[in-house]
């Protein structure tokens, strides 16, 4: 597998705070955007953050994608179907998506603190649906801040990963695992991304009611359950 990073609707605050944290631990990083120019702009505020050495590019989504075995999904609900559509001949087999979609009922004018029902039964089981025959997916950083992801402090929060493929989930935990102050969990089968997605709503709420940015820590765990970050402050 090539070891780029294309963060698929990157230019968001999900997509560039996840960017940012992967560039500054040594990953190479290509922000993905529906507009190459704004996919660069993004590319090149996360460079400068992240120091002289980062390595991070802008492309259109579909090049972006073609360009990594290695995608991260970070658009809205409302986006997400026919996003997956337009890119699957871009996708190749053996390919690994990380889904980070949550499918909140602000996607049809709803609020943001509620979920929509997804038919699939996640907004992750959609995307494995719709990614081509071979391309493994991923649920995970659901429930991690945008607004931490974009700060440089360690985040204080855990990473549940989901998915029906073991590699896939492997790769995904090395990759949250990257991130100051993630600790990252298997969280079994794909369709607990349904279970991991609603608990979004609830963290969206508390922040609205407390003013905060909200994060989970599951306890109780042996301690080989939780991959954890080597890196700090970084
Ligand atoms: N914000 C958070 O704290 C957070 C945390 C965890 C997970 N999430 C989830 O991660 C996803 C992204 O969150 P976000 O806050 O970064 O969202 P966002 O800012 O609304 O969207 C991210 C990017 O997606 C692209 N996009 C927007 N609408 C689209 C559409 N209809 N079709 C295709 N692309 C579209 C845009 O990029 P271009 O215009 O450049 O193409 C946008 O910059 C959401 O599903 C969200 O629920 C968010």
């Amino acid at each position: 597998m090539r070891r780029a990073i294309s963060v698929i609707g990157g230019t968001g605050p999900a997509g560039t705070g996840l960017a940012l944290r992967w560039a500054r631990a040594g990953e190479t990083v290509i922000i993905g955007s529906r507009d190459a120019a704004r996919a660069q702009q993004t590319a090149e505020t996360i460079r400068q953050r992240a120091g002289a050495n980062a390595q991070v590019s802008g492309l259109e989504n579909s090049a972006a994608c073609a360009a990594s075995d290695l995608l991260v999904l970070t658009v809205p609900f409302e986006g997400q179907a026919a996003l997956l559509k337009q890119l699957k001949p871009a996708m190749r087999a053996g390919s690994v998506l990380i889904d980070a979609t949550v499918p909140l009922a602000a996607s049809v004018g709803g609020r943001a603190s509620r979920t929509l029902g997804v038919w699939q039964g996640s907004a992750a089981q959609q995307a494995a649906e719709l990614v081509p025959k071979g391309v493994s997916v991923a649920a995970a950083f659901q429930n991690a801040s945008a607004e931490q992801l974009n700060g440089d402090a360690d985040l204080d929060c855990d990473v549940i990963v989901c998915s029906d493929d073991p590699g896939a989930t492997q790769v995904t935990m090395e990759l949250a695992a990257k991130i100051a102050g993630v600790r990252a969990i298997d969280g079994g089968k794909l369709e607990n991304a349904r279970i991991v997605e609603q608990i979004t709503a609830l963290l969206i709420g508390l922040n609205l009611r407390h003013k905060g940015h909200s994060g989970i820590r599951i306890t109780g765990l042996p301690d080989g359950a939780y991959k954890v970050s080597l890196l700090h402050n970084r």
